[in-house]
């Protein structure tokens, strides 16, 4: 089975990548670099390309023959998508068009995307169900659910089917250290954190310790990147198996406050940095939790790795290791 991973350069695709070398598939990677790494991709071929060459999408598709295309590339901060949109719907959205449209045109009819729980926006009620509301408040989750709907509206006109996939707050890094988040500017609250330990930052701001949650800060469902690549796996072995177009939430359904996840980077760490209280950010929903039952019921999901402390301690390890290297 050949499989073609989009960004699979970057810190979720080179985990993909990770596991389908392990499992025996054959990959070929497709990913213009902008913030992947080479050396990140363990297994296959990669070519580097840009998914707004629609020719050289459709070359990569005409010589290799594909099973199924799993699609991560895309432009992935929230902030810079509410500064330049347009670059979040021409990356995100016109080019997720493009490799549908060169995925029909060469025969491929299994496909895996990923999309975020930033589909909710606010969401009225936690934990959130797929068939919630969608309100997504930026261009990012905008761009994220009309890729949503731009799927399922080609899956019902034709033979092709997909699973989307929306991921709560991806974190943690391969066990074995060869592998993790690599952002040039990372956003995540856990690389900030670490980072900060590191001595790398001077403090971590913790934005609002004013909502309506236990300790007055926000809530996330943490999920350890290996975990949301088996919900991957069985998504591909679905549609393999000729199951029909899926939608998962992909979290552990349940959450931890940023107070909490400060106190076990430092327990981790062994560094008592510096975090500063500071106002709320503008959009940030109080919390937002996944309720995963679908997923289980259906694809059998079993995660392995439900533990903040363990998913702190692998990205940590990494975090360690890419500073080391410089
Ligand atoms: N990290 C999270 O917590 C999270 C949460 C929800 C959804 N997601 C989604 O998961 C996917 C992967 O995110 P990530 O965290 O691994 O980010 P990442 O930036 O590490 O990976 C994205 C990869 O896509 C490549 N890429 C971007 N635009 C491209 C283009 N036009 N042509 C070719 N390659 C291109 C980049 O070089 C990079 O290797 C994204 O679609 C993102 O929206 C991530």
């Amino acid at each position: 089975m050949k499989i073609l991973v989009t960004g699979g350069a970057g810190y979720i695709g080179s985990h993909m990548v990770k596991a389908l070398g392990e499992k025996g598939y054959d990959v070929v990677v497709f990913d213009n670099l902008s913030t992947g790494n080479a050396e990140a991709v363990l297994h296959g071929r990669l070519v580097v390309g840009d998914l707004s060459d629609t020719a050289a999408v459709d070359r990569v598709m005409r010589e290799e023959r594909f099973d199924a295309v799993i699609h991560f590339a895309a432009h992935i901060a929230v902030e810079e998508s509410v500064a330049e949109p347009l670059k979040y719907y021409r990356n995100n959205l016109a080019n997720a068009i493009n490799l549908i449209a060169a995925c029909l045109k060469n025969g491929i009819s299994r496909f895996i995307f990923s999309s975020t729980a930033a589909v909710y926006g606010i969401p009225d009620k936690i934990p959130v169900r797929e068939d919630d509301l969608l309100q997504p408040i930026n261009p990012y989750g905008a761009s994220k659910m009309m890729v949503e709907r731009v799927l399922r509206d080609v899956s019902s006109s034709s033979a092709f089917r997909h699973v989307s996939l929306r991921y709560f707050n991806v974190a943690g890094a391969d066990p074995l250290c060869r592998i993790g988040q690599r952002y040039p500017r990372p956003t995540h609250l856990i690389t900030l954190a670490l980072r900060t330990a590191l001595g790398l930052r001077d403090h971590l701001d913790i934005y609002g310790t004013d909502y309506d949650t236990a300790d007055g800060t926000c809530i996330r469902d943490y999920i350890h990147v290996d975990d949301l690549i088996l919900a991957h796996i069985l998504s591909l072995e679905h549609l393999l198996n000729e199951g029909t177009s899926r939608l998962y939430n992909c979290g552990y359904g349940h959450g931890y406050s940023v107070r909490q996840v400060v106190d076990v980077v430092r327990k981790v760490t062994g560094a008592d940095f510096m975090a500063r209280e500071t106002d709320r950010r503008p959009g940030d929903p109080p919390a937002l939790v996944a309720d995963s039952s679908r997923i289980k019921k259906e694809l059998g999901w079993d995660p392995r790795h439900d533990d903040l402390e363990y998913i702190i301690r692998t990205a940590w390890e990494w975090e360690k290791r890419l500073q080391a290297k410089g």
